[in-house]
């Protein structure tokens, strides 16, 4: 059976017991408490709430969920064991007041042994230790006896608060030639025993102090790996090994033209689980960013982009794999190819941004990891990748995590704080200029023009990060998330020369911060000054906050020429540009 053949067979089974089928819901959750979807139930919280109708008494879907930050997080497993994913789907059964511990359990067994045809001794149950009665279900139903396990194990909740009760979990046994122990044993991590299939007796919800109230009514919450169940039913161990995880790895070796070996086959197994966790996620409207659900989707994407380059691969990686995705799990999930094109072009996007940083961050990382001692890299090594590529420290704590090295924090923030110490006393130094003759002084009114320029043709989220002059040149570090192109380059010069070309008077005014914001300035380090700032304005070309020195007339610059655009930072661009007749 194939994975898609799988889910189908389940949600059949589910049909044909009375269970209106539903699609899966977002993997954004209607819910504060949640980052991701991370179990079937999330969508169904409010139902078992009591806070919202049922769509019928009992229900049945495949839900997309990824666990990859908060309570679920299965990230760092990922490529190490066969079975846990950043993405995943749950296949799910509920009981909103409807059958309970026996239905459940007897529809469990019933589609593993008599219609998927499982041989009955290689599945394993436990129950909850406080659950008699889902134990003696399992004793008339199978002859056996279940493994009793206390809370870790066998009681379920999606967050700290909200619908939670016992769970009866179902393992399968690959047979003695696959190590591990029988859940509970202190082998239980090992490949031999896999949990298929979790039900769940949602009957209380747990309030803030941690107080269990029980809830409407008497539910059930079954989830059971699809990835898991393909393993099972095509006989291999691994879910990688699986058809649809064999298609996606194939792909990477076709997009990275390289052969996947023992050697390198954590790469391929790490990208083909990212490109579903980070393709699904953008498709559901998740946008990368640093904060939240968007940094955790940016960081699977860079840890995705590592592992190409771990292969040698340089450039678009996911973008150029989604595709594959599409034609793999497009047919159960139509938003894939519907999202197709802003899916890829929001990777590339990301993809972008972080190549150059990457390699050069990887490259720095690989020299120093011999210097490592004592198994932990120095605060301020990671500092400088951090600051010098923009390469972020959980990448890096990442990346060593996996050779056994720590990482000093604590060296880190002191190195993050000297650093800010001193650009704070650089920032101090005249505004950035290096000395007050003719040359800087145009540059410096060039730079106020530039920076105004530069909002106008790209937006407002222009930010002055940085400002550097010399006789020679200006250097401008500017927020904003990608390359600007050769023609909005072109815009940003001619705007500048147009208000050199204005002659327009430079007037200076002092004023409050108020006022100053009131009328337009722009201008950074505003806790530097005191209560009143200078304004420097060109008439309406640029109005910015300042120390000055400037030209008296914009006319003065001569001609105003871009040398060059190029990454400074991760988000931070740099400009670097010349006046007068060069
Ligand atoms: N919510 C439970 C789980 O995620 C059962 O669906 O395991």
């Amino acid at each position: 059976m194939t994975y898609s053949q799988i889910r189908k067979a389940f949600l059949d089974y589910m049909e044909q017991h009375g269970h209106k089928i539903v699609p899966s819901a977002s993997l954004i959750p209607d819910d504060p408490t949640l980052l991701f979807t991370v179990a079937g139930m999330v969508p169904f919280k409010g139902v078992f709430l009591g806070t919202e109708p049922a769509p019928a008494p009992r229900v049945a879907d495949s839900q997309k969920c990824i666990r990859a930050g908060g309570k679920h997080n299965d990230l760092e497993d990922v490529g190490f064991n066969g079975r846990h994913h950043t993405f995943f789907e749950m296949l799910g059964n509920w009981s909103f007041g409807d059958y309970f511990k026996q239905g459940a359990i007897e529809m469990s067994w019933d589609l593993l042994t008599n219609v998927l045809k499982i041989d009955p001794a290689r599945l394993v149950v436990t129950t909850h230790t406080s659950d008699d009665e889902a134990t003696e279900i399992w004793k008339k139903l199978t002859g056996k006896d279940a493994i009793r396990l206390g809370d870790k194990s066998n009681w379920w909740s999606a967050g700290d608060v909200g619908p939670c009760g016992p769970s009866t979990e179902i393992f399968y046994d690959y047979g003695p030639n696959v190590a591990g122990g029988l859940p509970g044993t202190p082998d239980e991590d090992g490949d031999r025993y896999v949990e298929i299939w979790n039900n769940v007796f949602m009957e209380f919800n747990r309030d803030a102090d941690g107080v269990l109230s029980p809830l409407p009514h008497k539910n059930v919450d079954t989830g059971a790996g699809l990835e898991r169940w393909a393993a099972m039913l095509q006989g291999v161990t691994s879910n990688y090994d699986t058809d649809l995880f064999v298609a996606l790895r194939r792909a990477v070796g076709e997009v990275t033209s390289v052969t996947e070996t023992p050697e390198n086959t954590v790469s391929f197994k790490i990208i083909s689980d990212h490109l579903r966790s980070v393709g699904f996620a953008i498709a559901d409207g998740v946008v990368p960013s640093n904060t939240e659900r968007g940094y955790v989707v940016r960081r699977i994407l860079r840890r995705a982009m590592r592992h190409g380059q771990v292969l040698g691969h340089r450039g678009a990686l996911l973008s150029r794999l989604y595709p594959a995705l599409v034609s793999q799990m497009g047919d159960a999930y139509p938003e894939l190819a519907r999202e197709q094109s802003r899916v890829i072009a929001t990777i590339e996007k990301e993809e972008r941004a972080f190549e150059d940083m990457l390699h050069n961050g990887l490259k720095l990382l690989e020299k120093e990891v011999p210097n490592v001692t004592g198994g932990t890299m120095a605060g301020d090594v990671a500092f400088k990748l951090y600051d010098t590529y923009g390469f972020p420290l959980d990448l890096t704590q990442t990346i060593l995590r996996e050779r056994g090295i720590d990482v000093d924090i604590a060296g880190f923030d002191a190195a993050m704080a000297e650093q800010k110490e001193r650009s704070r006393s650089s920032q101090t130094f005249k505004g950035g200029l290096a000395d007050h003759d003719t040359e800087t002084t145009k540059l410096h009114t060039a730079t106020h023009l530039l920076h105004a320029a530069l909002r106008k043709v790209l937006g407002n989220g222009v930010e002055q990060k940085g400002s550097n002059i010399t006789p020679e040149r200006l250097r401008f570090d500017f927020s904003f998330d990608r390359r600007v192109e050769p023609n909005e380059l072109a815009e940003v010069e001619r705007i500048v020369n147009d208000a050199i070309a204005a002659a327009v008077p430079i007037v200076c005014n002092e004023m409050s911060v108020a006022d100053a914001k009131a009328a337009g300035a722009i201008g950074l380090f505003e806790d530097k000054y005191g209560d009143a700032v200078m304004v420097y304005s060109a008439g309406d070309w640029s109005r910015e906050i300042c120390g000055g020195p400037h030209v008296a007339n914009t006319s003065e610059i001569g001609t105003f020429k871009i040398k060059k655009e190029e990454s400074s930072a991760a988000g931070i661009r740099r400009i670097k540009a010349v006046v007068g007749n060069s």
